[in-house]
């Protein structure tokens, strides 16, 4: 058994549709578990149809959902935590990705979050790794940077094994006890480089103890069925290049450098 485990009601419950998260290409819908015990807790989920996936430049087509579940699977085989619960299940517009809802401090959320915030060049504060020099409405310079948290740090390790494409600040948050959560992962695990986040603070610097043990551990995880596994959500070449990239940061464990020959940021940042 090599399945990341989920709660049994997540695969069967029936989902009705509340609404649509936002006017993003692709189709994001929240939805509500309909059958449930009213006690349950959580109530509510994400879910990405692919059907309501949009062609995109750099993705094969039909892929993103998988790609949500890959996240969660990596996250939990090496013990990270730090994505929600995801399945591909049927629901109301056909399979598609299906992520429990996370009740997220809105105080904590977004460009206040105390995750990633502005700042004057002169008034970083202790505590901030700059990301990015920018320019205010008056053409004034401004720092972004982004805190040098313990979570994020690891959040972080996790991209760069993941190759996420789009860690930007809206799919960060924390919830009401601190805890730290990663939100769509539709664009991971391509098998060419193309890490965009705003987490690159720590680029060249050690990966903590903590976070080795999670590579190994992941690494063991994908060499005894894992990969295997994975070939349900990805391409052979991307689970290799997966594999790879764990491999490559157990045998040198630090932060990826900002690449020279790419973009290295999401867009938006926030
Ligand atoms: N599982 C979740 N729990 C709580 N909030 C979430 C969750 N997934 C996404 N969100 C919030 O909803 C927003 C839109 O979802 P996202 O997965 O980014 O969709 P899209 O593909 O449309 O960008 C995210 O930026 C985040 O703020
Ligand atoms: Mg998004």
């Amino acid at each position: 058994m090599t399945s990341a485990p989920v709660p049994e009601w997540l695969t069967t419950a029936t989902m009705e549709i509340e609404g649509s998260l936002r006017e993003a290409s692709n189709l994001t819908l929240r939805v509500q578990f309909g059958d449930s015990d009213q006690e349950r807790v959580p109530t509510k989920a994400v879910y990405k149809p692919i059907q309501g996936e949009q062609p995109l430049d750099d993705f094969p087509e039909g892929t993103l959902a998988g790609r949500e579940v890959t996240a969660y699977l990596v996250s939990e085989w090496g013990g990270w935590g730090l994505v929600p619960p995801t399945i591909l299940r049927d629901g109301p517009l056909g399979l598609g990705s299906v992520q429990i809802w996370v009740e997220v401090d809105e105080s904590l959320a977004g460009p206040a979050s105390g995750l990633l915030d502005v700042f004057p060049p002169e008034g970083l504060e202790e505590g901030w790794l700059p990301l990015v020099q920018a320019q205010g409405p008056q053409g004034e310079p401004l720092v972004v940077a982004h805190a040098d948290h313990a979570q994020l740090a690891s959040l972080a390790v996790l991209d760069a094994v993941l190759n996420n494409a789009d860690r930007k600040a809206a799919h960060i948050a924390l919830d009401p006890r601190g805890r730290l959560w990663g939100f769509d992962h539709g664009l991971c695990a391509h098998d060419e480089p193309k890490l965009r986040s705003v987490l690159w603070g720590w680029a060249g610097q050690k990966i903590t103890d903590a976070d080795v043990a999670r590579l190994q551990k992941l690494h063991d995880h994908l060499n005894d069925g894992g990969r295997r596994e994975l070939l349900t959500y990805l391409d052979e070449a991307e689970v290799e290049e997966l594999a790879v990239r764990a491999d490559l940061l157990l045998s040198d464990p630090v932060y990826p450098a900002l690449p020279t020959d790419r973009y290295p940021l999401p867009w938006p940042l926030w």
